[in-house]
C-alpha cells in the first residue's frame, strides 16, 4: 500500500490514546498471536479516548501504520461537527482538527508542546497554547491571509490531500479557513495544474496565478508593531492576522531591549523583527536568505537604515560575516529548525538574551537541548494558536545564559 492509499482494510475497534505531534493520536492494535504487544497507530481524525474502527492509510513503516478513524464508537466530548465539508478522513489535508472544539483544540496543542519539550530537552512546561483570536477569527475560521491552491485538469481550485498530491476540490463558498478578503477561486475555471497564490492584507489584497498578478497588487502593505511593512503578495509574512503584532509583543517582552544594545535578526524575512529591535533604539544585523524579501526589508526600514544592516545571505553562512559580539538575538527559522552549527556560533558570543520563534516545538525543542549542553536555557516559552483548525503551533523561547551551569 503506498502512503496516498485510501483503501487499506478496517481494522478494530481500537481504544485512541494521547495525542501527538503531527496531528495524530497514538493507538495500538490487538497484539497477533506470539507478540507482546499490538502494532502502533498513528490516528487521524479522532481524540484522545475515543474508541474507534480505522482504516490503514501507510503499512510502509516497519515500526507503525497510519491510519484514518474512519467510524467513532466511542466519541469524545471535545468532539464537533467539522465547519467544512471537505475536512474528514481521505479529503482535504489542510486542516487536522476540524473535528475538535477549539478550546480542545489548544490543549492538544498544549500537550504536543509539552511532550516535545519534556522527549527532546527534558524541560518541563507547564504553560498554555492560548489563542490570539480577533472578532473576524473568533470561531477559527476565516484567518489564513495566504492561501496557495492548486487546480486540477479540468481547470478546478482545490486543496491537497493529507500526505499526498491527490486534488480535493473547494467546498462551495470556498475554504472556510480562508480570511474573508483573500480572492475567491471557486466557482471559476483555472489554468489546469496551475497553481493559484490568494492573499489579503491591510492594504488590500491580490491574486496570482502560475506566478503572475491576475488581480489586486503584486506589493501589499500590512500593519504591524507601529509600521507599515511592504510585502510581495506570494512573499513570507505571517499568515494569522493578529500573529505579526503577537509575535512582536512575545519577543520584546522576552528580550527587553535597552536602548543601544546590539542585536542580531536571523531569518528576518521583511524585517519585523529587525524594525521592532530598530525601533527599542538597538542597532540591528540582520540575515535572510530570500534577496526580494532584503530589498523590501531595507525599504521597510529605510527611516532607520543608520542602525539596520540587512545582508541576504543564509545565515550559516552570513553569520560568519557579523559582528563578533552582540546582546540579543532573534531567530525565527523555517520548520527544520536552527540547528547545532548555527547555535554553536551564536551562543559562543554570549548574548544577554535569545528569543527562539519557532513553528515546529519538535525543531524547537531539539535546538533548546543543544543550547543547554552550550550553556543557555530556556527561561520562558509561550505558546500561540496561530494556526486554528490545524495542528500548526507557534512559540517563543526566551534563552538565557544558564548562570548554574557556569559555576
Ligand atoms: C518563518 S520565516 C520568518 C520571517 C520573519 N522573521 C517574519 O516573521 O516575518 C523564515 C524566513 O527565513 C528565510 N530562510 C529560510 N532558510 C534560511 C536560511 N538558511 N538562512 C536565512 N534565511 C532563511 C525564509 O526565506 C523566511 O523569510
Amino acid at each position: 500500500m503506498s502512503s496516498s492509499s485510501r483503501t487499506g482494510p478496517l481494522l478494530g475497534p481500537v481504544d485512541v490514546g494521547p495525542v501527538a505531534h503531527g496531528g495524530h493520536c497514538v493507538a495500538r492494535l490487538e497484539p497477533e498471536p506470539g507478540q507482546e504487544r499490538g502494532r502502533v497507530l498513528f490516528v487521524r481524525h479522532t481524540l484522545p479516548g475515543e474508541r474507534v474502527l480505522v482504516r490503514v492509510t501507510d503499512d510502509s513503516h516497519a515500526s507503525f501504520w497510519r491510519a484514518d478513524a474512519v467510524e467513532i464508537l466511542t466519541a469524545s466530548p471535545d468532539r464537533v461537527e467539522p465547519r467544512c465539508p471537505v475536512a474528514g478522513p481521505g479529503l482535504c489535508g489542510g486542516c487536522d482538527f476540524q473535528h475538535v472544539d477549539l478550546a480542545a483544540q489548544r490543549r492538544l496543542k498544549t500537550a504536543v508542546v509539552a511532550e516535545q519539550l519534556q522527549r527532546l530537552a527534558e524541560i518541563d512546561w507547564d504553560g498554555d497554547v492560548v489563542g490570539v483570536d480577533t472578532p473576524a477569527t473568533a470561531d477559527g475560521l476565516h484567518w489564513r491571509t495566504r492561501m496557495r491552491y492548486h487546480v486540477d485538469a479540468d481547470g478546478r481550485a482545490g486543496l491537497r490531500a493529507h500526505r499526498s498530491r491527490d486534488l480535493v476540490l473547494l467546498p462551495e463558498g470556498g475554504c472556510p479557513i480562508a480570511d474573508r478578503r483573500t480572492p475567491a477561486v471557486v466557482d471559476r475555471r483555472w489554468p489546469a495544474e496551475a497553481e493559484l497564490v490568494s492573499a489579503a492584507a491591510a492594504s488590500g489584497s491580490a491574486l496570482l496565478v502560475a506566478g503572475r498578478l491576475q488581480q489586486g497588487e503584486s506589493e501589499l502593505t500590512e500593519q504591524a508593531a507601529g509600521r507599515s511593512w511592504a510585502v510581495e503578495a506570494d512573499g513570507f509574512w505571517q499568515v494569522h492576522p493578529a500573529a505579526a503584532d503577537t509575535l512582536v509583543g512575545a519577543v520584546l517582552d522576552g528580550l527587553q531591549p535597552r536602548r543601544g544594545e546590539r542585536a542580531f535578526d536571523l531569518y528576518g524575512g521583511v524585517g519585523l523583527f529587525a524594525g521592532a529591535l530598530a525601533d527599542a533604539g538597538c542597532e540591528v544585523w540582520g540575515l535572510e536568505s530570500g534577496h526580494r524579501a532584503v530589498l523590501t526589508a531595507r525599504r521597510n526600514l529605510a527611516d532607520v537604515a543608520d542602525r539596520v544592516h540587512l545582508r541576504a545571505d543564509r545565515v550559516e553562512r552570513g553569520l560568519a560575516r557579523l559582528p563578533r559580539r552582540t546582546d540579543l538575538v532573534v531567530l525565527d527559522p523555517p520548520r527544520s529548525g536552527a540547528g547545532k552549527q548555527v547555535l554553536v556560533a551564536l551562543l559562543e558570543r554570549r548574548p544577554r538574551a535569545v528569543a527562539y520563534v519557532a513553528c515546529d516545538p519538535a525543531a524547537l525543542a531539539r535546538d533548546l537541548g543543544t543550547a543547554a549542553r552550550l550553556g543557555y536555557r530556556a527561561t520562558s516559552i509561550r505558546g500561540f494558536d496561530l494556526f486554528p483548525m490545524t495542528q500548526h503551533v507557534e512559540c517563543v523561547a526566551i534563552l538565557e545564559p544558564d548562570r548554574s551551569a557556569a559555576g
